[in-house]
């Protein structure tokens, strides 16, 4: 049974600045915040890295492997997207949202989940509070430490949760066809994933992998059975349009057993 909740990625590429290190977003931030006024249902929210994360991940050279990195940089990533999750929560509170930051570290050991604490945010959702988690550097264990990318813990929250709806949020539309036309495939199946995958194979990338992370996670996710919208989060109605089951512009990956 899928449980009525929304759980939203909202990627790098549209909370911050790709291009600009340490700058949030925050119109696109603004108008989400605005947007998710109009949601009656239960949200948990997980945010990327952009220029923030990623930026300070490239210079301490830290991967999604797990290894002995610069602890220095630790700190550094770590606070950097405490920092991002904070204009995040802050513009959430100034529409009136009653947003709750938690760092993914409360939430899962490395990359494992804590079930019943993941199922304890869900219940915060429940009484109208909006977890706002995100993906982070986090312990793995002894000096070891990996990039937990918000796209891996989307799937992770989404296996233990199992929300009615699931939205990646980035910059552009959803999945296209290919890079020259530019044409969206409105829907997919699990089964078309290595023809998206190869497609994003050629795209950019960063510390987590960029596009073809999330389309790889979406892609797990549905083969769990559930339903995933990749939308652009640059125009904030998709949002709402994806979480109320009506959307128009972007791509559905069927679960499999939906
Ligand atoms: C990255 O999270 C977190 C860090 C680099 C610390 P994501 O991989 O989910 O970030 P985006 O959405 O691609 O920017």
């Amino acid at each position: 049974m899928l449980h009525k909740l929304t759980l939203i990625k909202l990627g790098g590429s549209v909370v911050t600045f790709k291009e600009k290190p340490l700058t949030a977003n925050i119109d696109a931030i603004d108008g989400i915040s605005r947007a998710l006024t109009q949601l009656g249902v239960p949200v948990i929210i997980v945010h990327g890295g952009g220029s923030f994360g990623h930026y300070w991940s490239v210079k301490y050279d830290m991967h999604t492997k797990s290894a002995n990195y610069d602890v220095h940089g630790v700190s550094v990533v770590h606070e950097s997207m405490i920092a991002l999750n904070q204009i995040i929560v802050n513009s959430l509170i100034r529409v009136g949202l009653n947003p709750y930051g938690m760092t993914p570290s409360a939430l899962t050991t490395g990359p494992k989940p804590i079930v019943a604490k993941i199922k304890r945010i869900y219940a915060m959702a429940q009484s109208k509070v909006i977890p706002v988690t995100f993906g982070d550097i986090v312990h793995v264990g002894g000096t070891k430490y990996s990039i937990l990318s918000g796209d891996a813990l989307m799937t992770i929250l989404a296996r233990v949760l199992r929300p009615l709806r699931i939205i990646f949020a980035t910059n552009v539309d959803g999945i296209y066809k290919d890079s020259v036309s530019r044409e969206l495939i409105n829907k997919m199946q699990v089964a078309d994933k290595r023809k998206s995958i190869e497609f994003f194979k050629a795209s950019g990338t960063d510390a987590t992998g960029g596009m073809q992370r999330k389309v790889t996670e979406a892609f797990k996710i549905a083969s769990h059975g559930m339903d995933v919208m990749l939308i652009n989060g640059l125009v904030p109605e998709r949002i709402i349009e994806a979480a109320e089951g009506t959307l128009k512009v972007g791509t559905v990956v069927k679960g499999r057993k939906s």
